[in-house]
């Protein structure tokens, strides 16, 4: 049956993979992300491709109140949001503890933690009201162990492990899934932007590296929806073969 599925982070690498999937899938996408000509330009591909009905909801996850005004300004069947993907987050600089910059460490904390809480707690309430829906929440392998300069980004991912957690105890009796996905190494615009811009030391994340692609994880969190009603996976981690988990990698010269 067609759902209504809102997507935050829908301009880039898993958030717009998922929308491709979701709409080809026949499903009814409400997409986020600030950067509105990226959203407009989705929107197009995605009625073409898939006559899918779109609506776009641009926003800043780290604003608590034009996130609030956001969602609360969705009417009629746009309200009934079946499952969210609570995906926008960055990393910011990989630097050690003493040497990091404190304001990568807010923006990273104003959006992987604040503005993750302020997106799911403004959809749980509808979700609430219709005893009924699905939450994804984007952790990641840096949410399941810390390495080397992964400080605060670990930390952030840890929180949104401890929140996905939380919410599966608290929203029980309302009969809603949350459902936590973990990936690891992905090739999306995620190194791009954690290192500021410097695509060489962005590519090198991926030296020797055949790493997950945005399809890859977009199939997983996708195939988590089809499932029976009575039935959720709770917390999924997903790698390519040559990671182990966030820190052990068998990278190869010929990949
Ligand atoms: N790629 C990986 O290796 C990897 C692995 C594990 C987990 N993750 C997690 O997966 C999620 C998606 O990352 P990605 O790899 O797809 O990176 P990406 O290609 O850089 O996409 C990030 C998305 O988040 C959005 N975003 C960032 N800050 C936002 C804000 N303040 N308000 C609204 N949207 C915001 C961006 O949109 P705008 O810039 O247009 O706002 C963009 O659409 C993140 O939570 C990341 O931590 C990534």
């Amino acid at each position: 049956m067609k759902k209504i599925v809102l997507i935050t982070g829908a301009t880039a690498g898993f958030g717009e993979a998922c929308a491709h999937k979701f709409a080809a899938n026949g499903d009814d996408l409400i997409i986020n992300g600030r950067r509105t000509d990226r959203l407009e330009k989705l929107s197009v591909v995605l009625k073409n491709k898939y006559q899918a009905n779109i609506l776009l909801l641009p926003f800043d996850v780290r604003d608590e109140k034009e996130v609030a005004a956001a969602i609360n300004s969705l009417e009629g069947n746009w309200s009934k949001i079946d499952v969210l993907v609570n995906n926008a987050g960055l990393a910011l600089g990989r630097d050690y503890f003493d040497e990091a910059n404190l304001e990568d460490w807010n923006t990273m904390i104003d959006t992987n933690v604040k503005g993750f809480l302020y997106v799911a707690k403004a959809v749980s309430q509808l979700m609430v009201n219709r005893k009924q829906g699905h939450i994804i929440n984007m952790s990641s392998v840096a949410g399941k162990e810390v390495y080397e300069k992964g400080n605060v980004y670990c930390a952030t991912k840890f929180a949104v492990d401890a929140l996905s957690k939380s919410m599966r105890i608290d929203l029980l009796r309302h009969g809603i899934k949350v459902t936590s996905i973990n990936p690891g190494a992905a090739d999306t615009e995620f190194s791009l932007v954690r290192f500021k811009g410097d695509e060489n030391t962005a590519n090198k994340i991926y030296d020797g590296l055949k790493p997950l692609s945005a399809a890859d994880v977009a199939d997983v969190i996708y195939y988590c929806t089809t499932l029976p009603a009575h039935v959720c996976i709770n917390d999924l981690t997903l790698t390519c073969v040559q990671q182990a988990n966030a820190i052990y990698f068998n990278r190869q010269q010929d990949k």
